[in-house]
């Protein structure tokens, strides 16, 4: 094989193996058994040992391949990262409907529906097609490059998939860890000794900022895509909902709780419809948001200090608070037995 033949048949065997890796860890649904997937994986890696100048940093086989890093440098984002202003109760969210009705003159609002993840946003950015680096949200203008271990996560794409593949984006979305991989990380620190996650989001935060990011290849860190931030391509995009449907499309995955929400009525329906499928969810959400659809009308509606008008999260009330020990009880059961019991404050 010489290197224009070898040239060949790597992007070949990238592309074939990015399709069956999003079969497989986005879709749940692999087209091949995994004997397949290893013989073209081998195959990959052959040829790239016979020609190493060929390997590029968005190959299958690069996902761990970095130095532990001794610090992280600073990454820029494009357009910043912003946050969302919060509503507690239906009447802070009829305000909002009311605030953005009169100043887009519009009765009938479309938003897009959105589960509130409770992990870490990062930013992704693709050239041609292929992941340059990854930053954390830090305070919303630049943040920690974790390029290395974003690379590890096995349902980010290092290469997109599909058509209209875009000169230029930024993905915007939610690094997290779901219950089962949680209890599986904690039952795995405690066997090697080492320090107990308080609850999924720590484990997140902690996996993702490993300066080794060999490390972060043993966590089990998943990813859900809700928004862009730069773009340039081919692809006009008027529409929130429309940039999930590309992402998804592309090879990200997107929640499937997402919908298309008309008038305020829907919006709150779609507050108690997640509400009562909280408990049945397999990771942590702290709310829904909000999002206007029409990218113009965000456009109209602009950003007010680091927080977008156009969009809110409703917040669920909080299941964690703190609270004073008042006094510890102590039963004594008919066989002797002690049980300590916690009076606390209200
Ligand atoms: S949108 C333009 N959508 O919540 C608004 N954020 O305070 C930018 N989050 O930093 C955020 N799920 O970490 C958006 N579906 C979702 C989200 C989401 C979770 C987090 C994210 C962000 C924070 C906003």
């Amino acid at each position: 094989m010489n290197q224009k033949q070898a040239t060949k048949e790597l992007e070949n065997l990238r592309k074939k193996i990015t399709i069956h890796n999003h079969q497989y860890y986005v879709l749940d649904d692999p087209y091949i058994p995994d004997s397949e997937y290893d013989r073209l994986f081998q195959q990959l890696i052959k040829i790239e040992k016979d020609f190493p100048q060929l390997i590029i940093p968005s190959s299958p086989s690069q996902r761990v391949g970095a130095n532990p890093l001794n610090e992280f440098d600073e990454i820029k984002h494009i357009i910043p990262m912003l946050s969302l202003a919060n509503a507690f109760d239906k009447n802070e969210m009829k305000k909002f409907y009311e605030r953005l009705s009169n100043e887009l003159s519009s009765e009938n609002l479309a938003f897009s529906g959105e589960t509130k993840l409770d992990g870490l946003a990062i930013n992704i950015l693709y050239e041609n097609g292929n992941l340059k680096t990854a930053g954390t949200r830090g305070d919303g203008f630049s943040g920690e490059d974790v390029s290395q271990n974003v690379r590890t996560i096995l349902q980010i794409p290092l290469q997109l998939i599909g058509e209209n593949i875009p000169d230029l984006l930024e993905v915007r979305g939610e690094v997290y860890i779901t219950h089962k991989g949680f209890i599986e990380l904690n039952k795995n620190q405690k066997k090697e000794k080492k320090k107990i996650f308080a609850n999924p989001r720590n484990a997140a935060a902690g996996s993702l900022r490993q300066l080794d990011s060999k490390i972060t290849s043993t966590r089990p860190l998943s990813f859900s895509a809700y928004g862009i931030g730069k773009y340039k391509g081919k692809l006009k995009i008027k529409y929130h909902t429309h940039a999930l449907k590309q992402l998804k499309l592309w090879g990200f995955p997107v929640s499937v709780e997402s919908k298309k929400l008309n008038g305020l009525r829907e919006c709150l329906e779609y507050y108690l419809y997640i509400s009562n499928k909280r408990k049945k969810l397999l990771y942590d959400i702290d709310g829904v948001v909000y999002k206007i659809d029409n990218i113009e009308q965000q456009k109209i509606l602009g950003n007010v200090s680091r927080s977008p008008r156009w969009a809110i999260a409703y917040k669920f009330p909080p299941t964690e608070e703190i609270t004073q020990l008042l006094d510890i009880e102590v039963q004594v059961g008919r066989t002797g037995t002690v049980t300590p019991v916690a009076r606390l404050a209200p």
